[in-house]
């Protein structure tokens, strides 16, 4: 409590101190000019005790306290504008001095500031300014002119000369002093007085016609002293300084010595004071004052801030800061440039979306398109229609395809013939497939591969090449089928490819099962199917080695009504059925010819057609036919599977492929009745492996041993050999 009282009655000194003084507030304005602490007109209201700031106000002039110099401003920043009495000297002739005025003007703490210059009017005359301060300074200047000079305005010497002050520090006091040079002649006429002064820069326009004459009316110009406080620098004085405690600042005075004080940028009032008349914020938005007066081109959008303002433009708008208007916000160059960039990007983008998308829709036409041109359309009609005994043939995309065969991969082909490609391929469940492909721009192989898939559609059979699917959305159809993986009979009868020698049990079973097969397609699927292109090169071998009939590209299916078709005639040289290369006429002994001829390749080893045999042997039917005739049946055996145990199947299996070959048609067995003999084989040899009471068979297989061994001809019937010999001249053709 007690220190609160304290406090406030210091306050309470304080206020009263610098606005009340024996009851009476302090005086702030003299006739025009606003006194302000720490200037004062009583004692107390100016700054401790010092004469320099102690003002009298007389008739409204203000004036200071000890040398009657008319204070006319006072600045804060330090800068007190006075006016002073010029200096005269008058002559009554030529050189008797009449009327004089030397002046010496005592500043105490003021200064002359240098932003003052010392003016010589008169002819013939010289003027002197003394300065005193911590270093005494002299100046002077000259002016001769023995008539009126007739140029106005200009102060360079006749009739008029100045000279710019360089001001001491902590200048105290002045004197000037006006003289005229003796012996001159008389200017009096025309220039009574010389007169000295010091002045403002610029103030003092010198009038040769009116200055010279009539100068001493003017008796006052105004100059400009410096001001400070105390003899301290603000670093000396430090928090001690009397500037206000807000929003201000002290700066070392320009006189040399002391300090001053100013408001912040922004706040005005009087940096000397710490009360309601100290620094505050100037409200540039509402203020009078030009100098302070916010720059925003439309006042309504000044906001005032503590120390500031700024021009609030609305939403959507812009501060132009060099109008300081407001601006619709509008995209400068580099924002019109990215702008531009992003558009034309985003434009690409669309385009290339929408050409994305065409391209994509024109595919996707495209492979309707060849999914109909492929017989898509007839394909899952027929396939849909009933009838077929293959009910998971799947139709794949082109994408599968792709995927599958990883772009059709180099690396993926298994082989390639006549017919097309055949891709490994991988199926999504990792499943291994032959993808078959039909060669480019042939449109009978896509004739061909739809009738395989037609054929094979057909057929459920486990001799037969499981076709899994197609693709019909390609240019050329695509057609999936399990993977067999131990190549084909041909590689293993005559390529150094894969393993395995093939015995005669092999043999003999792999000619079981084609047998079989064929006889299958003949008569027991739901329509007759003529495969036309039997050979070992379209009879594959899985890993157990049993056959697989592939390859249905040439097959034709036969209507129940017809036993035979006209067709083109095709198939290949070395298989091919003489009869129908003649005729054209397609039935079904076409395929037991080249089966005939496989059961021949089955028990030489030897190709179909090869043209290292001597000239009538290049044909493997006339070849064997003509080594049965002579009875060198051992000649054309593979030797290698030879064995005592299978002669007899050996000469049978013989016999029944001459029969298959037989020139006619007609005299040719059924398909069915071969592959019953070929079975009945197995079946007997497997009998015979366990017991030897077939007396029968021993004999034959001597018999077989006896032809083998000496050549001789066998009592047993082979009534194609004259066949062909016929054949072979018909092939010839
Ligand atoms: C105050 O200023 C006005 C106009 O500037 C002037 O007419 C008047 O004489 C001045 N008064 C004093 C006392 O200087
Ligand atoms: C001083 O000026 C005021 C108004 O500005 C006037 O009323 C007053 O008479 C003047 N005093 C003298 C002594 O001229
Ligand atoms: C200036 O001259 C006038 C009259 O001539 C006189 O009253 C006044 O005191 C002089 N001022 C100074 C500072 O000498
Ligand atoms: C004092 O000086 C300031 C700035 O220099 C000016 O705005 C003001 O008008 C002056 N006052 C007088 C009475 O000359
Ligand atoms: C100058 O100022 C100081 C302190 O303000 C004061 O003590 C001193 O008397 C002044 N000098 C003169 C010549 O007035
Ligand atoms: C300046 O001149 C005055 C008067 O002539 C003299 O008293 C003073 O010592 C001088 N000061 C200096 C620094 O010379
Ligand atoms: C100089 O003074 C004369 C007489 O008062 C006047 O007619 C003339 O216009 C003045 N010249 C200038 C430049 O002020
Ligand atoms: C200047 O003073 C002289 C003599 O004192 C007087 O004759 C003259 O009229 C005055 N001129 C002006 C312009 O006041
Ligand atoms: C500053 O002024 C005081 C009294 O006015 C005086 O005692 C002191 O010596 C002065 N200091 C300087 C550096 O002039
Ligand atoms: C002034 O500064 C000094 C240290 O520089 C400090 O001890 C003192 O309290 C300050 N006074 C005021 C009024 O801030
Ligand atoms: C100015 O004074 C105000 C109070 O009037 C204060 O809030 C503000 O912080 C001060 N600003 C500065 C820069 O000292
Ligand atoms: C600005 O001047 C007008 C008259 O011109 C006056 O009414 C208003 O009070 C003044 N405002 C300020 C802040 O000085």
């Amino acid at each position: 409590m007690k220190v609160r009282g304290v406090f406030l009655v210091a306050i309470f000194f304080y206020l009263a101190y610098t606005q009340l003084v024996n009851g009476q507030p302090c005086q702030t304005s003299c006739g025009n000019v606003t006194i302000e602490y720490p200037f004062g007109t009583s004692p107390g209201c100016y700054y401790a005790d010092d004469p320099s700031f102690h003002l009298i106000c007389n008739d409204n002039k203000t004036l200071l306290f000890d040398n009657n110099m008319e204070v006319i401003n006072i600045s804060h920043s330090g800068e007190l504008h006075v006016m002073n009495n010029i200096s005269y000297a008058c002559y009554s002739n030529q050189r008797i001095l009449s009327d004089y005025h030397y002046s010496t003007y005592t500043l105490r703490n003021l200064s002359l500031s240098g932003k003052n210059t010392f003016t010589l009017v008169g002819c013939n005359a010289f003027a002197y300014l003394s300065i005193f301060g911590r270093q005494n300074y002299s100046t002077g200047c000259m002016s001769a002119c023995d008539a009126p000079p007739a140029a106005n305005g200009d102060c360079n010497g006749a009739g008029c000369c100045r000279t710019d002050l360089s001001v001491p520090l902590d200048s105290y006091s002045f004197r000037t002093g006006p003289s005229r040079l003796e012996n001159t002649i008389s200017v009096s006429d025309f220039n009574p007085c010389t007169y000295a002064f010091v002045s403002k820069i610029d103030f003092f326009h010198f009038n040769a016609s009116e200055d010279l004459k009539n100068l001493r009316n003017v008796t006052e110009f105004p100059l400009v002293l410096d001001w400070s406080i105390g003899n301290q620098t603000c670093d000396q004085i430090g928090n001690a300084s009397i500037c206000g405690m807000k929003n201000n600042t002290c700066f070392d005075s320009n006189r040399g010595t002391g300090y001053n004080c100013k408001c912040l940028e922004g706040f005005e009032g009087n940096p000397y004071l710490s009360n309601e008349y100290g620094c505050q914020d100037i409200n540039e938005c509402t203020t009078n004052s030009t100098i302070h007066k916010h720059n925003c081109s439309d006042p309504s959008t000044c906001r005032n801030t503590v120390g500031g303002f700024y021009c609030k433009c609305q939403s959507g708008y812009r501060l132009d800061t060099t109008t300081m208007s407001c601006k619709r916000r509008d995209f400068g160059w580099a924002t019109i440039l990215l702008g531009t960039t992003i558009g034309f990007l985003s434009f690409l983008l669309v385009f290339s979306c929408v050409q994305q998308n065409m391209k994509h829709r024109k595919d996707s036409e495209l492979r309707q398109k060849f999914f109909v041109q492929n017989g898509g359309g007839l394909l899952i009609q027929r396939l849909s229609g009933g009838g077929t005994s293959n009910a998971n043939l799947k139709i794949f995309t082109e994408e599968d395809m792709k995927t599958a065969t990883n772009g059709y991969e180099e690396s993926r082909i298994l082989g390639q013939g006549g017919q097309g490609t055949v891709y490994k391929g991988i199926l999504p469940d990792n499943s291994v497939v032959a993808i078959k492909k039909s060669r480019l721009g042939d449109s009978s192989q896509v004739e061909q591969f739809i009738n395989e898939v037609l054929v094979l559609s057909q057929i459920n059979h486990r001799n037969v090449v499981k076709l899994l699917g197609c693709c019909l959305e390609t240019e050329v159809p695509l057609l999936v089928y399990e993977f067999i993986n131990r190549g084909t009979l041909f590689d293993h009868l005559h390529g150094s490819l894969f393993g395995p020698f093939l015995t005669w049990e092999h043999r003999l079973r792999i000619a079981v099962e084609i047998a079989g097969t064929l006889a299958y397609l003949h008569s027991s699927a739901s329509i007759p199917i003529i495969h036309r292109d039997v050979k070992t090169a379209n009879i594959l071998l899985d890993e157990n080695l049993t056959a697989k009939v592939a390859d249905f590209g040439a097959s034709r299916l036969i209507p129940m009504d017809k036993e035979q078709l006209t067709t083109m005639v095709q198939g290949t040289l070395g298989y091919l059925d003489p009869e129908y290369y003649n005729t054209g006429l397609l039935n079904e002994k076409s395929d037991v010819y080249s089966f005939g001829v496989v059961l021949m390749e089955l028990l030489s080893g030897q190709k179909a057609l090869c043209f290292e045999r001597p000239h009538q042997s290049k044909h493997l039917v006339s070849y064997f036919a003509s080594a049965i005739k002579e009875n060198r049946l051992y000649e054309v055996i593979d030797g290698k599977m030879l064995t005592e145990d299978n002669q007899r199947e050996i000469k049978e299996v013989a016999r029944i492929a001459i029969e298959c070959t037989k020139l006619m048609g007609e005299e040719r067995p059924k398909m069915k009745e071969v592959a019953a003999e070929l079975e009945g084989l197995r079946v007997t040899k497997a009998k015979h492996k366990w017991s030897d009471q077939y007396p029968e068979e021993t004999e034959h297989l001597v018999g077989v041993q006896i032809m083998s061994a000496q050549g001789d001809k066998s009592t047993t019937g082979y009534d194609s050999i004259n066949n062909i010999a016929r054949l072979h001249i018909e092939a010839g053709r």
